[in-house]
């Protein structure tokens, strides 16, 4: 089985894109060839300025490291890497109907917000499929945000196979060049809140982020927004941030207990909030260590980045000659 993510280094990672996303990754690259990759290209439809584009994408090659990720296990890569996939992106957009892009939450969100909308963002969705279907990807671990995305692929894939493969049947997916992938979405943790009660988002400027120094993301946990009810009296775990980031963190019974003290009161947010720190640390520290390493080894994380890159070419080469092939561009 193929496991195929990437994440856009649009900004530093934080908790909502660990819990998310990338907890995930780690856990998946036991159950089959996992391929995790930087979405440089995409990132640059929001990053125009190139020193910050290469230490963001150099910084989410660290940050799969120290989280977990396993080299020698999976295959890391940087998107731009892969000079397939914009070719395949291309070929790709020939079948996609305007209507189909037209209907993506995440370009209908961001016109919405009165951001206007070039090119690269209308089209964000094809290079996305390309991504996916240039590696034969059979499951693509994304947080719920992401899932009209996969959506998308799959009914570009259905697509282009109806058009090019003679005996293509779309119920089963059977008979294509290009293999229909499925999204698999982490329920539990879907939408991680950010400190001020929105989805958090690098973009919102909400998030607490996993290798922030010490001291600011201490601040950052303290400055999650609650409510004014008083230290004594009962609080509501229900509609409460920190009860919320609590969940991520806790094991099932301490969460009993921490719900319990809710209800009951006399605790104030600020107790709860300290729990929360003291759970960070302990559930990070380790990768924090590791990153630290890794930020004085760079010749090792670009050797990574290198020989990902070569295992990824040699997949999309094979994907590509029968695409070229199929299409009469060869
Ligand atoms: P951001 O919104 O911070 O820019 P991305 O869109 O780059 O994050 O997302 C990278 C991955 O992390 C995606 O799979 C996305 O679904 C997941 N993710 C991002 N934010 C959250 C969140 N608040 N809760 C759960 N998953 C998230
Ligand atoms: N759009 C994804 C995000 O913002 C990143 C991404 C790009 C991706 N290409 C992908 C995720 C392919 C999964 C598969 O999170």
């Amino acid at each position: 089985m193929r496991i195929l993510s990437g994440v856009q280094p649009s900004g530093r990672l934080h908790i909502g894109n660990y819990f998310g996303a990338i907890r995930q990754f780690v856990e998946l690259q036991h159950k089959g060839h996992g391929l995790y990759f930087i979405a440089d290209l995409h990132a640059l439809t929001t990053i125009r300025e190139a020193d910050k584009l290469r230490e963001l994408t150099h910084d989410v090659a660290l940050n799969y490291l120290a989280l977990g990720l396993d080299a020698g296990r999976a295959t890391l890569f940087r998107q731009s890497d892969i000079p397939e996939v914009t070719e395949l992106s291309w070929i790709l957009s020939t079948v996609t109907p305007m209507g189909l892009l037209e209907r993506a939450h995440s370009y209908k969100d961001k016109t919405a917000k009165g951001i206007s909308p070039d090119h690269g963002l209308f089209a964000y969705p094809v290079l996305m499929a390309a991504d996916i279907l240039l590696y034969l990807s059979d499951l693509v671990p994304v947080g719920k945000d992401q899932k009209q995305h996969v959506e998308i692929t799959r009914d570009i894939a259905v697509k282009f196979n109806q058009t090019y493969c003679k005996g293509f049947d779309a119920q089963s997916g059977e008979g294509g060049v290009l293999k229909l992938p499925e999204p698999m979405i982490l329920e539990d943790a879907a939408v991680v809140p950010g400190i001020d009660g929105q989805k958090m988002s690098k973009s919102y400027g909400n998030t607490i982020e996993l290798f922030g120094p010490e001291k600011d993301v201490r601040k950052r946990i303290m400055s999650v927004k609650t409510d004014s009810t008083p230290v004594e009296a009962p609080k509501n775990p229900e509609t409460c941030n920190v009860f919320a980031l609590l969940k991520l963190f806790a094991k099932p019974e301490e969460m009993a207990d921490l719900r319990t003290s809710y209800l009951k009161g006399g605790t104030g947010y600020g107790e709860y909030k300290k729990k929360l720190a003291e759970l960070f640390f302990a559930t990070f520290g380790e990768a924090r260590k590791r990153y630290e390493e890794l930020c004085n080894n760079e010749d090792y994380v670009d050797e990574v980045l290198r020989q990902g890159a070569g295992k990824a070419r040699a997949i999309a080469g094979q994907v590509m000659d029968q695409v070229r092939q199929v299409t009469g561009l060869r």
